[in-house]
């Protein structure tokens, strides 16, 4: 039972969530209260904060680029989706592009994405982005070793110049075990609203696991900069990752109205950190 006894230890709707996520096996109700109430409620100030931040985004002209990498079924669509749900469509886009055409493909392969990149007082929220090239398609052998290794050495550079002319630039790589991976895939074959988001590339993430850890750690030694940090969102708990990932945007502002948060925008560490090397 959740009693008035347990939910005044709380401080945040997340710290409960949290509670009832590591509980919810001795009893089901716990479950369907966190589903259904706690995220809901967290969301939903999280998204009323986001309004505010977009609001001095705009009146102070910034330029903010949100990227979302990850693994095939790691949540980055679902969550770029709650990001943007209460946003003005204005002053926001998210950019998710397709396979590259024939014209682009003999273009400099920065060039599609640079048309995307934010002007003054937008956020854009890229669902995959130029790092393409740094993990699937030399996985799934869609780029050349050559291209490959142009990319590694160009992409600080490009994010260089982009973080001197004022973009913002913030990189999340979610981050999904690959037992995760694999029931959702299957939940994707089995929901109508889902199979679209099933793929061939979605079928090799299994299979090819180990080659993607292989080019996500390169891509994180080489890519990671202090102009340009990569922040690892854990993702197995999809409602934690999303309501983590939009506090730890939050968190990088100082917008007006942020002081009177109706809730507590204190970032849980073990969800989203900053990349750090191990050994
Ligand atoms: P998503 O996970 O974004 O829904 P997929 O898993 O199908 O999409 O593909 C992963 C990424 O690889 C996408 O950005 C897609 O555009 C890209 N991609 C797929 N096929 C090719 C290709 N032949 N050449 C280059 N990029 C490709
Ligand atoms: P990812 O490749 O980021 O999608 O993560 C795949 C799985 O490996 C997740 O369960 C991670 O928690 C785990 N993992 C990622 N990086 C490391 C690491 N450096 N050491 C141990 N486990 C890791
Ligand atoms: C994907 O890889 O297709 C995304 O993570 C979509 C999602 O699971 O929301």
């Amino acid at each position: 039972m959740i009693t008035a006894e347990i939910l005044k230890d709380f401080k945040s709707g997340t710290d409960l969530l949290h509670y009832l996520e590591q509980h919810k096996a001795e009893n089901p109700l716990f479950e369907k209260v966190y589903e259904n109430y706690i995220y809901e409620n967290e969301l939903k100030k999280l998204q009323a904060e986001l309004v505010n931040l977009q609001k001095w985004v705009i009146e102070n002209k910034k330029k903010v680029a949100i990227i979302f990498e990850g693994r095939d079924a790691s949540g980055k669509g679902g969550t770029v989706r709650r990001f943007a749900e209460h946003l003005n469509p204005r002053a926001m886009r998210i950019v998710a592009l397709n396979k590259p055409t024939e014209i682009e493909k003999h273009q400099w392969y920065f060039n599609r994405y640079i048309k995307e990149l934010p002007n003054a007082g937008e956020i854009v929220f890229f669902d995959r982005s130029w790092y393409n090239r740094a993990v699937v398609e030399p996985v799934m052998g869609f780029c050349t070793p050559d291209q490959y290794d142009r990319f590694m050495v160009q992409v600080p550079e490009f994010e260089h110049m982009l973080y001197e002319s004022g973009t913002i630039i913030i990189k999340f790589w979610f981050s999904v075990s690959k037992d995760e991976q694999l029931k959702r895939f299957g939940g994707r074959l089995k929901s109508e609203l889902k199979k679209w988001k099933y793929s061939p590339v979605d079928e090799k993430g299994q299979e090819l696991w180990d080659t993607f850890t292989y080019y996500k750690d390169q891509m994180f030694t080489r890519t990671h900069h202090s102009f340009s940090p990569w922040i690892i969102v854990k993702s197995d708990n999809k409602k934690l990752a999303r309501l983590e990932s939009i506090k730890y945007v939050l968190s990088l502002f100082d917008y007006e109205g942020k002081n009177e948060a109706k809730t507590s925008l204190l970032v849980d560490p073990n969800v989203v950190h900053r990349y750090f090397r191990l050994i």
